[in-house]
């Protein structure tokens, strides 16, 4: 059996196959099944003080689009190329009763020798910090700070706080690694170019890793009623954005050093998904809408193939950290070649 396991500073984990924070960890039951199916740790749904972030729950819609934009049967049997559409809320319960509900999965997650991770988006950043502080009063041994949710522009006003600045990130991590020491996880926005830069700012204050990349806001006309598709702007990702990620993943890890481990998210839609976010520098892949829109099987299908890729390439999964990102050239360093360009040119 090939060895699995990796680590996100002092922390180790059995696989690197983490359930990213969505809605299917509203209840411990959705914890449970994740657990019972083999992630190395679960994001529970993240949640903060705010009453209009709660409410938006209750507004939320999703579509699955083919590649023409079709919605797609919800049946949780989607096509790879799948993109999801939706708008999200977070955690309906007030702030105690999360709490305790993080409590529980944490409990929950030891006897899988997995972790739950408690998360905030927060809405204001002096509720944050205490906020957290009681995350870790509470017990819990990892918590994940989401700063960059991608609704945080359509959101009711104070419900959300988006980051898309490396001075911002760089205070917010310093202020939080003053009052808690558990292992702080850093989720950065994605709809900015400054996202190795925010990286770094999080990295230099503390931060034990950095999740990258949230999704980007996007709108789709619906061409028969001429409907903006789900009423509004909503938060867009498929198979597509893993090349996105996977660009600033690599160069982070340039900016950053290779000993800092990083954490990806947005684009891993099966185990081959994550073998290409590894070798692009993550040391652990958050996976969400793909459990989301196809059930709990798909965490034990993606920690298979990746282990069938381990065993025929005889490698470990610590092996396949930034191997293709150590490999990376430059245009200049490229092969010249004056007249290759002529092959793709259209000739008729
Ligand atoms: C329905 C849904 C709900 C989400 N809720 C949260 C959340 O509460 N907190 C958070 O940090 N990210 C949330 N996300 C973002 C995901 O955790 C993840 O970063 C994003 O979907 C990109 O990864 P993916 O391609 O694996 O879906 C949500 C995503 C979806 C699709």
């Amino acid at each position: 059996m090939p060895n699995l396991t990796v680590k996100i500073g002092d922390i180790s984990l059995k696989n690197p196959l983490i359930c990213g924070s969505g809605e299917h960890f509203i209840e411990l039951s959705g914890i449970d099944k994740a657990l019972k199916a083999g992630a190395g740790a679960v994001v529970i749904k993240s949640t903060n003080e705010s009453d209009a972030a709660k409410e938006q729950l209750g507004k939320t819609d999703y579509a699955l689009l083919d590649s023409d934009f079709n919605e797609l049967k919800w049946d949780f049997n989607p096509p790879r190329d799948a993109s999801l559409f939706n708008r999200s809320g977070l955690h309906p319960l007030p702030f105690d009763e999360w709490l305790k509900f993080a409590v529980d999965a944490d409990n929950m997650a030891k006897k899988f020798n997995s972790y739950a991770v408690a998360s905030l988006i927060p809405a204001s950043v002096e509720e944050l910090i205490e906020n957290a502080i009681r995350v870790e009063k509470a017990g819990i041994r990892i918590l994940e700070v989401n700063v960059g949710a991608p609704h945080g522009k359509e959101a009711a006003k104070g419900a959300i706080l988006l980051e898309q600045e490396a001075d911002h990130t760089s205070e917010i991590t310093e202020n939080l690694r003053k009052e808690i020491k558990i292992p702080l996880w850093i989720k950065l926005a994605g709809q900015s170019p400054e996202v190795p830069a925010m990286a770094e700012a999080a990295y230099k204050a503390g931060a034990d890793t950095v999740t990258l990349m949230g999704r980007y806001m996007g709108f789709i006309p619906n061409l028969e009623t001429g409907d903006p598709i789900l009423g509004t702007h909503a938060a867009i990702g498929g198979a597509w954005a893993l090349p996105l990620t996977a660009h600033h993943l690599v160069k982070t890890r340039e900016k950053i050093g290779k000993d800092y481990p990083l954490m990806a998210t947005n684009g891993a839609r099966d185990g081959h998904d994550m073998i290409r976010f590894m070798m692009s520098g993550a040391s652990a892949v958050q996976m969400t809408s793909a459990i989301f829109s196809g059930g709990y099987n798909v965490i034990e299908k993606s920690l298979n193939q990746i282990e069938d890729y381990l065993e025929e390439k005889n490698m470990s999964a610590v092996d396949l950290i930034g191997l293709a990102a150590d490999r990376v050239k430059t245009y200049a360093e490229q092969e010249n070649n004056m007249d290759y360009w002529r092959e793709f040119t259209p000739k008729n």
